[in-house]
């Protein structure tokens, strides 16, 4: 059986790895995996706990008591201990603090080790913040994402207000400026653009264009 290929995406808070990710995974007929689903699920699993995000001793010894189980299929289904979580992880309480969550290197490993053993059993598009760089640095094509911040704000903004959350662009805005500040810069596995990676800023390029784009890359990276 050949070696399963992994795509790697990563970037910035809100710039459109899911839409790419999918869409991509769609066109090569193989799996996508939203590895920030997992940090959300380790997020949510504290805040459950009335664990204070930014209290790392806790957080690190509560680690063991979940056990996170995803599915791949038409969408992510994540559980939390045997309880569908898929919904719950996109709540704003859980958007607020995951980028807390994130910078804990315990959290960090617990995630990976998923990551991993998932992407050695199947070919995979994965996007993140550290897949290209420290989950699958030999990863087959590595993107990384970038654009606008008003624009990646206002996209975000459209995309809660579709699913009936009303919320200011300016407290859109604060989130991504937040998470992206935290995420690149700890210690652990900051966002950064992996040297082999193909940058790509799609402020410009409507959702067919990016996708595209992002094809004829890895058909010439692949021939
Ligand atoms: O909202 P968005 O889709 O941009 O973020 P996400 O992919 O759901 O990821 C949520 C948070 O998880 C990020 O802000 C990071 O703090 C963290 N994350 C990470 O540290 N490493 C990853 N590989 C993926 C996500």
């Amino acid at each position: 059986m050949p070696s399963p290929i992994i795509i790697a995406i990563d970037g910035h808070s809100a710039c459109g790895k899911s839409t790419l990710a999918r869409d991509l995974a769609s066109r090569l007929g193989i799996h996508y995996l939203d590895s920030g689903a997992l940090y959300r699920a380790v997020c949510l699993y504290c805040l459950d706990l009335g664990i204070h995000p930014e209290d790392r001793h806790a957080v690190i010894h509560n680690l063991d008591g979940l056990e996170i189980q995803i599915s791949l299929g038409d969408y992510l289904k994540v559980m939390n201990n045997g309880q569908e979580v898929t919904e719950r992880i996109r709540l704003p309480e859980v958007t607020r603090w995951v980028s807390e969550i994130s910078v804990v290197p315990e959290v960090r490993r617990k995630v990976n080790e998923i990551l991993r053993r998932i992407g050695k059993q199947q070919s995979l598009v994965m996007d993140g913040r550290d897949i290209g760089t420290v989950v699958f640095p030999d990863a087959s094509v590595k993107f990384f994402l970038t654009a606008d911040k008003m624009v990646r704000a206002q996209r975000r903004q459209n995309e809660l207000q579709s699913m009936g959350r009303e919320i200011s662009l300016e407290k859109v805005l604060e989130n991504l400026e937040h998470r992206d500040t935290i995420d690149s810069t700890r210690e652990d596995s900051p966002l950064r653009c992996a040297e082999d990676a193909v940058l790509i800023d799609n402020t410009l390029l409507d959702r067919s264009e990016q996708l595209e784009l992002a094809m004829s890359y890895i058909r010439l990276i692949s021939s």
